[in-house]
């Protein structure tokens, strides 16, 4: 079976997909961490995020780097968002996260296109959302705990430019398989939203 979970950034998608796994017992991909570690990589090697070849040369990335913790940061965050505009990045991690999808047993997969372009033949598709001011409050607590002073106005107006960044760019920009199904978040706490996901699935995949 294979789960594909789409949404925004802070729509808690990250954290359903993962709980999702679990509950299902199949293996997990979050596929921004991917474009993380190229935004990283770039950065570590000097080159320009909005320069595709830049960008292309840091897609191979070291294993290793994966398992940074900076790869959480807001800043990588940001870096992820610019370098995934390319053609040529997104289609170089494609077979990766292509292979992942299609393994024996199935996968669950968290990301801005999974629906529609890396795995339109998925069993359950799910589109995450909540509203900026949801995502940003839940992001500022996050960093808040992190020790992370930034202020809440500055994380919203951030999410605002990466949300636009996303769904605007012309290659598998963030948008809504038209068969999938939309859960907002909004309203929803954190247990409450793993919840109403494995529902999703289980009446999807029920005969
Ligand atoms: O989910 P995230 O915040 O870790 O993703 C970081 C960036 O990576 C996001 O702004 C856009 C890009 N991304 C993408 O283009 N396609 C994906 N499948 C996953 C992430």
């Amino acid at each position: 079976m294979i789960i594909a979970v789409d949404g925004p950034t802070a729509s808690g998608k990250g954290t359903i997909a993962k709980q999702l796994a679990e509950h299902f017992g199949v293996p997990h991909l979050d596929t921004g961490l991917l474009y993380r570690a190229v935004g990283h990589q770039v950065w570590l090697d000097g080159g320009d995020p909005d320069n595709e070849e830049d960008a292309l040369g840091a897609c191979s990335f070291p294993d290793e780097l994966l398992e940074d913790p900076e790869l959480r940061s807001e800043a990588t965050g940001g870096l992820a968002s610019r370098v995934s505009i390319h053609p040529k990045v997104r289609q170089a991690l494609f077979e990766r996260q292509r292979a992942f999808a299609t393994q024996p047993g199935g996968a669950v997969l968290d990301g801005r296109d999974i629906g529609t372009v890396i795995a339109p033949d998925a069993d359950v598709k799910l589109f995450i959302t909540a509203s900026v001011q949801e995502r940003a409050r839940r992001r500022w607590l996050e960093m808040t705990g992190r020790d992370l002073e930034i202020p809440l106005a500055e994380i919203e107006k951030d999410i605002v430019r990466r949300d636009a960044r996303d769904i605007n760019r012309k290659d598998a920009p963030l948008k809504a398989a038209p068969d999938a199904l939309i859960i907002d978040t909004t309203s929803f706490d954190r247990d409450e939203a793993i919840e109403a996901a494995i529902e999703a699935v289980e009446a999807a995949v029920s005969p």
